[in-house]
């Protein structure tokens, strides 16, 4: 038996814009995790994946094109690049992260089970590969992804992100601590994304500013990040969400939790993800961490995770 995992993601700054060429940062939360355990099938029986959160078995079907489940999608098109034949295996998947929340549980689910398959099959794709591998299941399950979802859960580290550049990572001058709190509401990335398209589309001259602006805001928050700078970057945050409020992506049980976070002295506070529910974050201090946990709480949090990006 071998066991496989991927962590959840929050996007610090960036999020839609990073999707029209602006950058992004997005770090790992680690200890949200999903995990896709591997064990030998009977002989003939073929691949199957027991989803166990749902209680699923889904036969995998390696010669079909059906655009159907992400998982199967997931497992087919790594058989298919190796050109290898569905193997007597089952694959249990199980996760800890919220789905459709903005924290990338699609993401992180994909690359558990194609980690797992990949280990099973001797290892033969590397982690560039499994990132191109699960940026096309993104693609076919979520419109016009930028990829940052993928890339920060398949490589598990922070990224500063720029859609079709290279990798590059952040380096964290000084831990950020970061509460993540959960409206309640599921929110589908790719209907957040279809909207700003639609924004976009009807005038581009009032939005490209926009997303200008949080292109701009990106870069000094990446310097704030890695001098260490928090006050700074708490209010960067800040001013990220105003921005993604113009976009329409935020709610009024976002804006509830962000608000309430920022009174009760968090350093910043945004929407994380495609929005329009989902989860927020907070960018507090050790201090304020309590505080602000217990405000999102009273303010209708259904759940709130802490995570501190920057420790070795
Ligand atoms: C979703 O986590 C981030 C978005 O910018 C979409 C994307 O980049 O693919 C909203």
């Amino acid at each position: 038996m071998t066991e496989s995992s991927a962590p959840a993601k929050i996007i610090l700054l960036g999020e839609h814009a990073v999707v029209y060429g602006r950058p992004a940062i997005a770090v790992p939360v680690s200890s949200l995790r999903a995990t896709a355990t591997a064990e030998p099938g009977a002989p003939g029986s073929g691949l199957h994946i027991f989803a166990a959160d749902l209680n699923q078995t889904l036969p995998v079907n390696v010669h079909s094109e059906l655009v159907d489940n992400a998982l199967i999608q997931t497992a087919r098109l790594l058989l298919q690049t190796l050109n290898r034949p569905a193997l007597d295996l089952v694959v249990t998947l199980r996760s800890q992260i919220p789905m459709a929340s903005g924290l990338g549980s699609g993401a992180a689910v994909s690359t558990a089970l194609a980690l797992a398959l990949n280990s099973a099959l001797g290892s033969p794709l590397d982690r560039a590969q499994i990132n191109d591998l699960i940026f096309q299941v993104e693609t076919l399950h979520h419109g016009t992804p930028s990829g940052i979802d993928n890339t920060v859960v398949v490589y598990e580290q922070p990224v500063y992100f720029v859609r079709g550049q290279p990798l590059e990572s952040v380096r964290i001058g000084a831990p950020l601590t970061l509460l993540i709190a959960d409206t309640g509401q599921g929110a589908l990335t790719k209907i957040a994304v279809g909207a700003v398209r639609e924004l976009y589309n009807a005038d581009p001259q009032r939005i490209q500013p926009v997303l200008d602006e949080i292109g701009a805001l990106v870069l000094e928050a990446r310097q704030a990040i890695e001098l260490g700078d928090s006050v700074n970057l708490g209010k960067l945050v800040s001013r990220n969400h105003e921005y993604l409020k113009i976009l329409t992506v935020s709610s009024p049980e976002l804006d509830i939790l962000v608000d309430a976070a920022l009174q009760a002295g968090a350093l910043g506070a945004k929407l994380s993800g495609g929005g329009r529910g989902g989860n927020m974050i907070a960018l507090v201090t050790e201090q304020t961490a309590p505080h602000v946990r217990t405000a999102l709480a009273r303010a209708g949090a259904v759940r709130v995770f802490d995570t501190t990006v920057g420790v070795t």
